[in-house]
């Protein structure tokens, strides 16, 4: 099956290669738009994974309905993750697509066609890129550039994360953001960043990303040190192994 979803995220990032003029739909709250892509690259990967595993629950991010029953195998997509970046030629946008099993992440591909770099994981065999295994940094904060994401869509979550970017900013070396979390994750577990964190974001965000995450060494929970919800989404904080539990302990203060 892990074949069949590389071959999967690669077919469907090639969409975004092709993109000429995108239309594009406001959806709700500040710059948070759909394109005509968007939808074209989930049908395909919809049709695609109904026949790779037809037991299986789906679970997009243009449903309509985001509920989704997580008691058996769930395929978790994110057609375009990286919109904004999609829509301005930033060149910088993927394809993922996660398996839960019971609830847990067991299978994550995320592809970025720009770059030609498909990351993978299977629960307990590693993390790749491009077939080469990945792991995390294990630089502490104090040597770490980390990567954020400010949940633009949702204005209410700005204070909180400015404080916690202000917070880590000054414990750490520089800061980065790239506008698709799937993304940032899987930058997080290649050493290439060594923390990401976003206060707002929904399953398909990082279902998979996640999972590769952790199977490259690095620990992913909510700010307060919760587990990842798979189901309503929320807030990410993601690191390698030494500068993880500075950046929780920073994030729980600011949530005080
Ligand atoms: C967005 C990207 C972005 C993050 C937003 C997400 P989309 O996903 O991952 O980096 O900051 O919170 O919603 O809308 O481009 O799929
Ligand atoms: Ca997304
Ligand atoms: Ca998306």
């Amino acid at each position: 099956m892990l074949e069949q979803l590389k071959a999967l995220a690669k077919e469907a990032g090639k969409i975004f290669l092709e993109a000429v003029s995108a239309e594009v739909t406001a959806k709700e709250g500040v710059g948070n738009f759909v394109t005509d892509y968007d939808i074209r690259v989930q049908e395909l990967i919809y049709s695609r994974l109904k026949q790779i595993h037809p037991d299986a629950v789906l679970m997009g991010e243009e449903d309509e309905d985001h509920t989704a029953d997580l008691s058996g195998d769930c395929f978790i997509v994110d057609p375009l993750d990286g919109t904004q970046n999609f829509i301005n030629g930033y060149r910088h946008s993927a394809v993922s697509i996660g398996m839960t099993r019971a609830g847990e992440p067991v299978l994550g591909v995320v592809y970025n066609p720009y770059m030609d770099e498909l990351f993978w994981a299977e629960k307990g065999k590693g993390a790749y890129c491009n077939g080469k295994p990945i792991h995390t940094s294990a630089a502490p904060l104090s040597e770490s550039v980390l990567l954020f994401g400010c949940s633009s869509y949702n204005r209410e979550q700005t204070e909180l994360t400015f404080r916690l970017l202000r917070q880590l900013f000054d414990q750490a070396l520089d800061l980065r953001s790239s506008g698709s979390a799937a993304l940032d994750l899987c930058y997080v577990a290649s050493g290439r960043v060594n923390l990401f964190f976003e206060y707002q974001l929904s399953p398909w965000d990082y279902c998979a990303g996640s999972l590769i995450l952790t199977e490259a060494g690095g620990f992913a929970s909510q700010w307060n040190g919760g587990k990842l919800d798979l189901e309503q989404g929320g807030s990410v904080l993601a690191a390698g192994p030494n500068a993880y539990a500075a950046a929780l302990q920073t994030a729980c203060a600011v949530l005080a």
